[in-house]
This record gives structure tokens, sequence and C-alpha cells, in this order.
């Protein structure tokens, strides 16, 4: 961990210590990127008017972004500065423009972005089944059927929602899916959360990315996989089931009017990268992951089980078009430890910082700006930290978090939240078991809400939150040593 001190500039300082740290984590910057030198004298504003205007789409916006809609295989393609958590505020204000009272279907995996936007614009969700492998504590993207029979339930929706690739790397099946919903309603929308697929575009050996595999709307952060800076990713979208002007119109009243300069300047310098190189530039990321896996099969022992081997694929493989092979996700089933405890243990001994570790599970990012040397020192240092680690007889894993939730809320989250201020109370999570929850309690990462306002709590989430909570994990919530919940 990097240690804080008392200092007159703690996010400098820390920064600066930063850079000794070997970083299988985001951002994931490509450093041949063309840079501009001195951000200090070239920050600029709207002042400046005869650049145009990042809000409005005009000038050297407008161009930028036209540029990449070429490049990304898009129709039309538009910048964020914040995240996808921005863009996703942006496609579900376009929803509400275009609908009255909306509603979506959403995966089970889906960021908590979706869903806070969602509550903030009055947009019904409801939930597709999800499978779940306690193992790899991933949830499984949807097959097309179980997309059809909430289709089918839920008829009236006006969009589907889905995560994918998954935080573990997972993909849908994208171009099925987009065949289920088309086939069934034209006018109901295929929007992917593709976050973690900015750079599936590059290469025949990922999955295909969302435009590719025909969805209509996809958000990615260009600053996982990407190679952009911190915080920038892109919106991009097809024209035949997407009003334009009511995006442009959703995006004028969202985005800020002062965005950083150099971070859109960072998406215009990997646009013009890709362009030329993005082939070879996956292929690199590919082989630095493709030596990782090969050594931890070689060197680990007890082997440390590695998600995209293919006898633990064997599982999903109907569920998922591919899996993203720049992702490594270990489970340490065979160890007594955690994988909160080897993620610990490798950023405070090792210098190594991981992209996300849980109960049973690390997952390791590989970033273009790791080198192979790094790789080697990674696994010399798992290899150490194993040695101190116990196998475990029988491990016990935790079920489905999520295996109880009902696909509808009880009440409507936005209500649920609205009328705790007078019937709500404040409870211990046992006693919460069976109640409304009036607030939302998530492990982060990854950001996927475990309990959400408005649904029944059920035992399986409560146990899988205090397992986490009590082996290191971190909580978001109102209370975060979950004591207490908020419940109707
Ligand atoms: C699936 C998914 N969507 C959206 C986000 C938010 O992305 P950003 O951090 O770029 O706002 C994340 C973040 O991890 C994510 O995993």
């Amino acid at each position: 961990m990097i240690t804080l001190f008392m200092v007159d500039t703690p996010i400098v300082d820390a920064l600066k210590d930063v850079r000794g740290y070997i970083k299988w984590c985001t951002p994931s910057v490509l450093h041949e990127q063309v840079k501009i030198g001195d951000v200090y004298r070239t920050d600029i504003s709207v002042s400046a008017h005869f650049l145009g205007s990042y809000v409005d789409n005009t000038g050297i916006f407008r161009e930028a972004h036209k540029k990449a809609a070429k490049v990304y295989g898009a129709d039309r393609t538009l910048f964020s500065v914040n995240g996808t958590t921005g863009s996703n505020f942006i496609i579900m204000r376009m929803l509400t423009l275009e609908h009255d009272a909306p509603q979506i279907l959403v995966t089970r995996n889906i960021h908590h972005s979706i869903l806070h936007a969602a509550e903030w614009l009055g947009v019904r969700f409801r939930f597709i089944k999800s499978t779940y492998d306690p193992q790899f504590e991933s949830l499984i993207p949807p097959k097309p059927e179980e997309v059809l029979d909430t289709l089918n339930s839920y008829p009236e929706s006006n969009a589907i929602i889905l995560s994918s690739p998954t935080y573990a790397g997972l993909a849908a099946r994208v171009s099925d899916i987009v065949k289920v919903v088309k086939n069934f309603d034209k006018e109901i929308k295929v929007i992917v959360d593709e976050a973690w697929g900015s750079h599936f575009h590059f290469s025949d050996r990922l999955p295909e990315s969302a435009m590719q595999a025909g969805a209509d709307i996809s958000v990615q952060s260009t600053h996982k996989q990407g190679g952009s800076l911190q915080q920038t990713g892109m919106i991009h979208w097809k024209e035949k089931y997407v009003n334009s002007e009511l995006m442009y119109e959703a995006f004028r009243e969202y985005a800020t009017t002062s965005p950083s300069y150099h971070l859109l300047a960072s998406l215009d310098a990997i646009r013009a990268y890709m362009e030329a190189h993005g082939h070879e530039v996956v292929e690199k990321l590919i082989k630095k992951a493709d030596y990782f896996k090969d050594l931890l099969g070689k060197k680990l022992i007890p082997p440390m089980k590695i998600m995209d081997d293919s006898l633990q694929f064997d599982l999903v493989k109907d569920y998922i078009s591919g899996y993203d092979v720049t992702k490594t996700n270990i489970a340490l089933t065979k160890f007594s430890e955690t994988g909160f405890h080897m993620g610990e243990t490798l950023a405070r001994k090792h210098k190594i910082i991981v992209e996300k570790s849980g109960l049973n599970t690390v997952l390791f990012l590989t970033t273009h700006s790791l080198t192979f040397s790094d790789v080697d020192k990674t696994v010399r240092a798992l290899v150490s930290i194993s040695k101190d680690m116990h196998r475990a007889q029988k491990k016990e894993l935790i079920p489905n978090p999520f295996k109880h939730l009902e696909t509808k809320p009880v009440i409507e989250p936005h209500t649920a939240r609205r009328v705790a201020q007078t019937i709500g109370r404040i409870s211990t999570l046992h006693e919460a078991i069976g109640k409304i929850a009036a607030e939302h309690v998530e492990v982060y990462p990854p950001g996927i809400p475990v309990i959400l306002e408005g649904f029944r709590i059920t035992e399986e989430n409560v146990r899988y939150l205090l397992k986490v909570k009590e082996m290191g994990g971190h909580i978001s919530s109102r209370d975060p040593s979950l004591k207490t919940i908020y419940v109707l």
C-alpha cells in the first residue's frame, strides 16, 4: 500500500511515490502516443472560441469525434472526460428524451453508474437473471435465450444494457443477442457497457467489439485498456436506431463546459496511434499476457487456477463469445488464503498493484506499460508469496450473492429512497434479511451493487457482504462497517 504521511500536498506526494510500482491495473496508458509537453502552459478553455466547443461538438472537437467514429467502427462518436460513468448518464438521459418513463433490461453485473443514472432519471430497470461462478467470483453474461425470456416478461422495454466484457473478461454473445432483440422488436436498443473492451476493435484474437457485433450503442473507458489517460472514454453509436439529435442534446446537458483539453487530446492521440498501429499494440499486450500465464503454469505449486484455461472455460462456453486474454484472473481455490491477502502482500512487500482482489481471486490486467521484466518480477513475487501460503483441503466458496434477487424491485428504487425518510428505519444486517432495502451497498471494486434500494434483502446478499468485510474487502455504503442498514 502507498503510505500517506501528513504532508502539505498529499496527492502530489503520493503520485511521485507511485512511479516505483509495477502496475497491473488501470489506467493502461500507452506511452507512445503523441504527448503535449507542458500541460500547465498549454491548458486552455472554450474562451479560445476559434477552436470550437466540446459541448456543442464544433471545431476541432467535431473533427476529432468524426475521426474516432471511423476508427472504432461507429457512425458517431463523442469523447468523455468523466469515464464510462459519465457516458452512462448521457445514455440514460437520451432514453428519457426519447421515451416517457422508459424501461430497460440490465444484466446483473451492471456497473452502479447505470443504476444510479436510471434512478436519477426515473428509468425503470429489470434484471436479466445471471449465472455465477463462485470460484472466479464472476457473474456470467446471459445467453440469448435468457435475454429472450426476460423480454417476454417485460415486452414494453425500450433498451437492453449488457455489461460486456465483464470485469473478469468474459464477453457476452453480443451479435446473437442483437439478433434475438431485433427479431423481437427492432426499436429496442442494444446498448453495451464496453468499459473494459476499448481494445477489442483492434484484434482478431479478442472477441468482437460491440460495434462490430451490431450493437446500437457502446460506451468505453478508453483509459482502461485503450491507452489514453485516466478519466477518458468514448460513446459510439450507429444511427439506424439511435436518434443522434437526442444523443447530442443529452451530451450538451451533461458535459462540463470546462473539459480538460489535455484529456481530450489524449483520446485524439490514441485514436491516431491505434489507427496506425492498433493491431500491433494489442498483439504486444496479448504476448505479455501469454508469457505471464505460461510462466504461472510452469512455476506455481500447487497451481493457481487461471480463468481462461480450457478446463475452467468449459463451464461458461455457451454463455460467451470469447475471453479478453489480456486479463489473467487467478483463483486461489487450492489455498486457504484469500485474494485480498495476496493482493495486499503483492503491494506491501513487492510494490506490485493488481487490478482487483477478491475473496478467492486476484485479477491482473496486462497493461501497455508493463515490461517482460515486470512480468518476471511478478511471477517471482507470486512464487515467493505462495510458498508461505497454506493448502486448503476443501475451501468454502461463497455462493452466488445474487441468487434469490428478484428481477423487479418491490418498490421502484427512487420511490424507496424518498419514502425512506418517513417510513424507513435503521436495522442490523441480519435483521434486514427479507426487508426492503432503502439504500444501496456494494463491494468496490467491482462496483456492482449487492444490495439495492427497493429490492428485498436476501440471506445470500448479507452472507457475501459480511464475508467480504471480514476478509478485508472494501465496502462502499452509508455505513461501510456494515453494522447497520436502512430498510423500509
Ligand atoms: C462495467 C463498467 N462500467 C463502467 C465503469 C465505470 O467506468 P469509469 O471508471 O471509466 O467511469 C466501470 C468501472 O470499473 C465498469 O467496470
